[in-house]
């Protein structure tokens, strides 16, 4: 038999694990036979993803990570990669807004605030993973937003912020490549998480005539992709923005 994702036995790190997209992210990657650290500070959703994936024959920890704190992003990789003994994946996937806000509203704050969850996290998370990874090579895949490309509707600090995280991602991938470490990005379409309800959620259905395949995003058409960028199978795609949207060409 084939293998064709290759996965098994690879060491995993999933940001923000312990629901959404995250969520999918962990328990895709443990049922291909990857041991997946869960880093969330949510200790009870992140430790029922744990159990559930445990539950299911596969193999998982969880470690509380704010990633907006550097401190804590190098302890919990220092353990994780002790208690795995590598890490080959990095799923860069904690992140998110708030309410929509005027730009001319954004205090320097709430852009601060904003900026260092859904793109400095990943730059830390990048950074003190290299050690790790820069003998053997590994994949990083970093979650984006379609309001990347586009423009975001009433929230110009996260739209920043994940346009911020494709020029990581590009750049990542060239001085990676060297070392055999692979980094892409999902600019991710609108998609039916607990995240999206509290932010902006409630507007969700009217995109949906916007969408060819006439549905939102379940967080399982991400992780699917995160599957395959993770894969063997990608080896040789680095650098690129993949887009699962159901067709829809600009997201919002
Ligand atoms: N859901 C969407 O429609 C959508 C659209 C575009 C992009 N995205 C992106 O996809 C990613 C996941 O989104 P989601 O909707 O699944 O989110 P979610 O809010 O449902 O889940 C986020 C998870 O991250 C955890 N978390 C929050 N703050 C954290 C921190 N400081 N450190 C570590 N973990 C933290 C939460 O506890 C939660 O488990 C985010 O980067 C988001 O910006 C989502």
């Amino acid at each position: 038999m084939k293998d064709y994702l290759g996965i098994s036995g690879k060491s995993a790190i999933v940001t923000g694990g312990g629901r959404g997209i995250g969520e999918a992210c962990a328990k895709a990657l443990a049922s291909y036979g990857a041991k997946v650290a869960i880093f969330d500070i949510n200790d009870v959703n992140g430790n029922a993803v744990k159990d559930q994936i445990i539950a299911g024959g596969g193999e998982a920890i969880y470690i509380h990570c704010n990633v907006m704190h550097i401190e804590e992003i190098k302890a919990a990789i220092k353990e994780a990669a002790s208690v795995f003994g590598s890490i080959d994946i990095l799923v860069n996937n904690a992140g998110g807004s708030e309410k929509p806000i005027d730009f001319w509203n954004v205090t320097d704050e709430l852009w601060n605030k904003i900026v260092t969850y859904n793109l400095f996290s990943q730059f830390w998370m990048i950074r003190e993973t290299f050690p790790f990874m820069k003998e053997k090579g590994g994949k990083i895949v970093n979650i984006s937003s379609g309001y990347a490309l586009c423009g975001g509707d009433q929230c110009v600090h996260y739209a920043s912020a994940k346009a911020g995280v494709i020029g990581l991602t590009s750049s990542i991938a060239k001085e990676g490549a060297p070392f055999h470490i692979n980094c892409n990005v999902i600019p991710v379409p609108t998609t039916k998480t607990p995240g999206l309800w509290e932010s902006d959620g409630e507007f969700a259905d009217d995109e949906i005539p916007l969408i060819p395949q006439g549905r939102l995003a379940e967080p399982e058409d991400i992780s699917n992709t995160v599957l395959f960028l993770v894969s063997q199978a990608a080896d040789y795609v680095t650098g690129q923005i993949v887009a699962p949207n159901g067709g829809r060409r600009m997201l919002v």
